[in-house]
């Protein structure tokens, strides 16, 4: 039997439903251009960048046990206009520009620069960076959310755009995020969800903590993610039907691809599991994916995206 996966997100086409979390593999154009090259990545988004060149947090800002990993990294990266020359003639596959702009001045520069260069298409916006010391996550105020998306709206114009969101726990967070985000239709996919924030992890022999910036807290990515990712993309696919959603959180092989599109993902990003066993990994989630929809007889992802069955 045949099997199809490919995709979409918003207008873009995807070959195959699987890319590079924002961060991971895609600081420089090194790694950038391997993630475009790989004949399994379906897209590839940049890392976020801010207006200027950044060089991030102390070191050591990033590591990973059997569960998963805790980043602090602070937002290193480039600056805008390095990913941006990156993109031009990428028309292979779609590229995504992540951004994380400092303040609002910066916001209003960079969306000025997306809204003047055509071939930056379906920028993502980064609602949800927690290690940038007393930045606090925009995705967990919904009044700066409303006035992030108000801004980025009014600048962008017709142009369509997404958003990184934090991972939320309470159904009503989901409620206040859902009216927020349904009001802006340019808005034309969400992807949940970025690392969740200021967690801990510790070395029990040295009892010191993995992580050198903001005391030890970071980001907690990988295995811990997926039931949390799965959950933010089936809250937010029941409250927002013409959003598409891009899942992030917990992706180690086919069968977490599988959920996360039951769950409502049209597509997703890896970002722990990539980091940890580089670009191999998207041919190895393929194979996965396919052998699993064979077996249950699927031959395209719509037969099962946001049919997951509630008993
Ligand atoms: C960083 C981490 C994130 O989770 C994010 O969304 C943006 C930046 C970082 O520390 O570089």
């Amino acid at each position: 039997m045949n099997c199809n996966v490919q995709t979409r997100i918003g207008e873009q086409f995807l070959e195959v439903p699987f890319y590079n979390a924002s961060g991971v593999l895609c600081v420089n154009t090194n790694d950038l251009d391997k993630l475009y090259e790989c004949n399994y990545t379906g897209a590839v988004v940049t890392k976020s960048c801010t207006l200027k060149y950044r060089s991030g947090n102390p070191e050591p800002r990033y590591w990973c046990g059997e569960y998963g990993s805790i980043n602090s990294s602070g937002l290193p990266n480039n600056g805008f206009d390095y990913y941006a020359k990156w993109m031009i003639d990428k028309n292979t596959k779609p590229v995504f520009l992540s951004t994380s702009p400092m303040n609002k001045n910066e916001l209003n520069i960079i969306a000025n620069k997306i809204r003047d260069l055509d071939y930056i298409k379906n920028p993502e916006f980064n609602l949800s960076c927690p290690n940038v010391i007393n930045k606090p996550q925009i995705g967990y105020s919904f009044d700066d959310m409303k006035n992030t998306l108000q801004m980025i709206t009014e600048i962008l114009g017709e142009k369509k755009f997404g958003v990184k969101l934090p991972p939320y726990f309470d159904p009503i967070h989901f409620d206040y995020a859902s009216d927020i985000l349904s009001y802006y239709n340019t808005l034309s996919y969400i992807t949940c969800s970025n690392s969740i924030g200021n967690g801990l992890l510790i070395n029990t022999e040295t009892e010191e903590t993995r992580i050198r910036p903001k005391n030890g807290l970071g980001g907690i990515g990988g295995k811990y993610c997926l039931p949390v990712a799965l959950s933010n993309i089936f809250q937010f696919n029941e409250r927002l039907p013409n959003i598409d959603i891009v899942g992030c959180g917990g992706i180690y092989n086919g069968e977490d691809v599988f959920q996360h599109i039951l769950a409502g993902a049209c597509a997703v990003q890896v970002g722990t599991c990539l980091y940890e066993n580089g670009i191999s990994t998207f041919n190895k989630l393929y194979n996965e994916l396919i052998e699993l929809m064979r077996k249950k007889g699927y031959k395209c992802l719509n037969e099962f995206k946001g049919k997951i069955k509630i008993i």
